[in-house]
């Protein structure tokens, strides 16, 4: 498979010319094709408008080509095309999973109660856990949540969720699917590096205490937008307090706690209920690979159906099924033990480290330019900034934003992304893969001012 790895990042077709280069794909015949010949279509046709990850210009998104061991386990996984949810299906792989599960559990320094699951994504990672919440606070209400579902509770509409208003969307998913609905959220201020304030916190919870029941607090490890990694020891102690369940969406930023310097954000981590991880973002791992772990092992017995045909419970092996709803997984754990054991944790470690180094010499460089307005101090390997040149009319400053963004995305030279933080449109860069250093986010800082030299208010 040739990588194309000469610049553009990505073929610059608009939807209807790619739509057009793809449709001889899914033109379904009778007759099949020799191997050779459906190479030579993909070749063609799809792969250059794919996007290139491990291109020193690819500053938007979480994702990342594989990693040579990955790629190693993913390979022998495809061959064997094993699903591991059951004993009955892949002895090997069922232990597998087990023991990497409580392997990763040890290295992130979770207690020897501590267990984890392999999920499809952080997003059903986080629904995952925000039932199991609503189960616990069911239990509290002295009903069985599996049994009787929502109308078991009292009054459902005092359920409530705190979390920050920065969080990954997947909240509101979780909330939706439980059929909590989004009313059951309440959005937490954030202080000026985007992390929930503590004390607003506080505040709010005084307030509600009264009406409302606290079931879950939902914290991030690294918000999608600005990588912020909200204060977990303090909040840990006002969960124990309150007597709700921490929950820490850790899909993108968890990995770095294993990056000493950094480790301190994260202290706290495991006092959490639950916490969720990709390690198909910075680690290299292929999609899908995702974890859910919790505190105490015996949590995940509220996701357990048995059933007659497998999953039994008479049944004395492991059987990782029982921790999630799908009866059919990929065998994601292998791919993530063989990068693992072929870089070694200290290479592991300088790869995670790379990125949030990078970030932070450009947070240095871009303080000392005077028309980038930056928008919070880099907790991780994210950042946040508008350009924003001399004089310039702020009621315009939004369209130049997008106007920087619309063009670099549209020269496919680099990416980048656009988010809004407040009520202003802003600029994004991540650096997920060691390519991109910061003399790599510095020439992306030179094309955001060509260009906004360029723009026409
Ligand atoms: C903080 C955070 N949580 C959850 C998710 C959702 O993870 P997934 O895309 O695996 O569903 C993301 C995705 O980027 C994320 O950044």
């Amino acid at each position: 498979m040739s990588k194309h790895k000469s610049i553009p990042i990505c073929s610059k077709a608009s939807p209807e010319e790619m739509a057009a280069d793809l449709k001889s794909l899914v033109d379904f015949q009778d007759e099949g094709l020799t191997l050779l010949a459906l190479n030579r279509m993909v070749e063609k046709q799809l792969i250059p408008h794919l996007m290139q990850y491990d291109q020193p210009g690819f500053q938007s998104m979480f994702n990342a080509y594989p990693e040579e061991g990955a790629k190693y386990g993913a390979t022998v996984a495809l061959y064997f095309n094993q699903g591991v949810t059951n004993w009955q299906v892949s002895p090997g792989g069922v232990m597998l999973e087990e023991l990497c599960c409580k392997a990763i559990c040890k290295l992130f320094g979770f207690s020897p109660d501590a267990d984890a699951t392999f999920m499809a994504s952080g997003t059903y990672g986080n629904q995952e856990a925000l039932y199991l919440a609503l189960h616990k606070q069911a239990e509290k209400e002295g009903f069985d949540l599996a049994e009787k579902g929502l109308k078991g509770f009292k009054d459902p509409s005092r359920l409530i969720v705190l979390t920050s208003k920065d969080a990954h969307f997947s909240v509101k998913h979780a909330a939706r699917m439980l059929g909590l609905g989004e009313e059951c959220l309440r959005f937490l201020p954030v202080d000026s590096n985007r992390r929930i304030s503590v004390h607003k916190m506080k505040e709010i919870i005084m307030k509600l205490q009264k009406s409302k029941d606290i079931f879950c607090v939902f914290i991030t490890a690294g918000t999608t937008s600005t990588g912020s990694v909200d204060p977990i020891l303090p909040i840990a102690e006002i969960c124990e307090e309150i007597g709700a369940w921490l929950h820490v969406d850790g899909a993108y930023g968890f990995a770095y706690r294993l990056v000493l310097e950094w480790n301190y954000l994260f202290e706290g981590a495991e006092l959490a209920d639950s916490l969720c991880w990709n390690p198909h973002k910075q680690l290299g791992i292929p999609i899908p690979n995702s974890l859910l772990f919790v505190k105490r092992w015996e949590d995940f017995g509220r996701m357990t159906v048995y059933s007659d045909y497998f999953n039994r419970r008479e049944d004395s092996e492991p059987n990782p099924g029982l921790k999630s709803p799908p009866s059919t997984r990929p065998f994601s754990a292998l791919s993530l033990v063989t990068s693992l054991r072929y870089q070694g944790i200290t290479k592991v470690i300088e790869r995670l480290r790379a990125p949030l180094v990078a970030i932070k010499m450009f947070y240095e460089r871009l303080k000392k330019e005077d028309d980038i307005e930056i928008c919070h101090q880099p907790d991780l390997g994210i950042l946040c900034f508008r350009i924003v040149p001399d004089g310039y009319p702020e009621k315009e400053l939004d369209n130049l934003q997008r106007y920087v963004y619309d063009s670099i995305m549209a020269e496919r030279e680099r990416t980048i992304s656009l988010t809004k933080l407040d009520d202003k449109i802003v600029l994004r860069v991540v650096a997920i893969d060691p390519v991109v250093t910061t003399k790599a986010l510095m020439e992306t800082i030179s094309r955001v001012k060509a260009l906004a030299k360029e723009y026409k208010k």
